[in-house]
């Protein structure tokens, strides 16, 4: 069993000869990609990191995750973006659907929750209060380690510690992740002497969830680093060697961008497994930030299903025709739930009396999958054995390569992004950050 990509359904929207000839685009792309010829080539870390990754770091990972779990009962994590999401993604996808709240002698691991992701003072407000008096621990991420949003929370978080703890003692709770040399944060963590991880140079943040970024939360919480770096080298054997037919990440990178030059503009991914909205987070960033640029892009979004087809089902079955929609397919559910028989059938639910209800939520997946593809939504397919950390490798090294190629495909330099930096030019000036003081009137007087 294998992570797979699966567009016969999809075969009525495409010709061959579209196939053969984006094969053609797509290969190239590729060779790009891997001799790393192409735009924003000094980012390309992440290709070898399943195999190549710093061992002796990897062990003072996981030495690092047994002592959180031993002396704290959470785990703050912040971060934003690439320094979020992955961990987020995969601490859903592998852990308990109500981590946080299942009792502590049955998870045996600290609660984890994450602070930089937002700059709301009612969310900072709730979470120290969630944290109250109780013993914990803070994994600051930020590759640059100078994000505002993150800084802001490890400011709070950082005194937090320093109060209950004392500066020293605090010091030791505190593990900060970010560049080997540079940044405001690597100057802070060597200045007060906190166990520091690296985001390596060439990893840029959405492609950074193999690294420590992902890695020490992800262990913290009990899931299991090496399969998952087991799963990701598979991933990436698979990607680099598999012939274009048996080539998961290059097949879905092609039928993809077939589908954009149909005037498909935008991708719904859609999982029918609630612990999978977080995935679908950090696949969004990773397509939206590496693709939509130079006024060109696939929109990536992404639903919750069945929740969804209650709300944006119906722009999907019949708005305007845009989109298409690539289901994740959990093919082994974590739970059995069997309904009962009930005497009265008041509900009229007994035709379903014996039956799993994951059959229940394939059927709405296979039904959902017919009905959109009548109502012009090519449907794609990403096939997922079981939730486990093994998999879940291999679908984030998918998921990877296939975005280096289909951006390579589109003409863009998939591993930079020029565009999220505007925001924050027009928010320091408004703030008053030294430096910004030209633009603070001008924008002023806009608003
Ligand atoms: O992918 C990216 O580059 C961004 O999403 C960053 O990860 C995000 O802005 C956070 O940056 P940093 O890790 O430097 O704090």
């Amino acid at each position: 069993a294998k992570v797979t990509f699966d567009y016969s359904k999809a075969e009525s929207f495409i010709s061959n000869d579209e196939v053969n000839s984006m094969k053609e685009i797509a290969e190239n792309a590729k060779k790009v990609l891997v001799e790393r010829t192409g735009a924003g080539n000094d980012f390309l870390g992440w290709i070898d990191l399943p195999v190549d990754y710093d061992k002796e770091e990897f062990d003072r990972i996981k030495k690092a995750a047994a002592k959180i779990q031993s002396d704290s009962e959470v785990l703050i994590v912040i971060g934003i973006g690439g320094s979020y999401l992955g961990a987020r993604a995969a601490i859903e996808f592998l852990r308990h659907g109500f981590y946080n709240n299942v009792p502590k002698e049955v998870r045996k691991t600290p609660e984890i929750y994450y602070a930089g992701n937002s700059i709301s003072p009612s969310y900072l407000q709730g979470l120290l209060d969630v944290v109250g008096d109780r013993d914990f621990s803070v994994n600051i991420i930020s590759k640059s380690g100078t994000t505002t949003e993150p800084a802001i929370a490890f400011r709070v978080f950082k005194e937090k510690l320093e109060k209950k703890y004392g500066k020293e003692e605090a010091a030791k709770r505190i593990y900060a992740t970010t560049d080997a040399k540079k940044g405001a944060l690597k100057g802070l963590a060597t200045a007060e002497g906190y166990e520091s991880f690296v985001v390596p140079d060439d990893v840029g943040g959405r492609f950074s969830v193999l690294t420590a970024v992902g890695l020490l939360p992800i262990a913290v919480s009990g899931a299991d680093i090496d399969k998952l770096m087991e799963g990701a080298a598979s991933g990436r054997e698979k990607a680099l060697n598999n012939a274009f037919e048996e080539n998961d990440a290059m097949k879905y990178a092609a039928i993809r961008n077939i589908l954009l030059r149909k005037g498909k503009l935008i991708e719904v991914t859609a999982n029918y497994e609630p612990s999978l909205h977080y995935f679908g987070e950090w696949w969004k960033q990773l397509y939206g930030e590496s693709e939509g640029k130079d006024q060109k892009g696939i929109f990536p979004a992404a639903v919750d299903l069945t929740t969804d087809l209650h709300s944006m089902g119906q722009f999907i079955q019949d708005g305007s025709r845009t989109m298409f929609e690539t289901v994740i397919n959990i093919e082994k559910s974590r739970a059995s739930v069997v309904i009962d028989e009930d005497p009265e059938d008041l509900d009229g639910l007994n035709y379903l009396a014996g039956k799993d209800m994951d059959f229940v939520n394939k059927s709405a997946m296979n039904g959902t999958i017919l009905a959109h593809t009548d109502g012009n939504v090519p449907n794609l397919m990403v096939r997922v054995p079981e939730q486990n950390e093994f998999y879940l490798g291999e679908l984030f090294y998918m998921y990877e390569f296939a975005c280096g190629v289909s951006g390579y495909i589109l003409g863009v330099n998939p591993f930079n992004q020029p565009g999220v930096e505007s925001y924050k030019k027009n928010m320091f000036a408004l703030l008053g950050k030294p430096g910004y003081e030209d633009m603070t009137e001008a924008l002023l007087k806009r608003l």
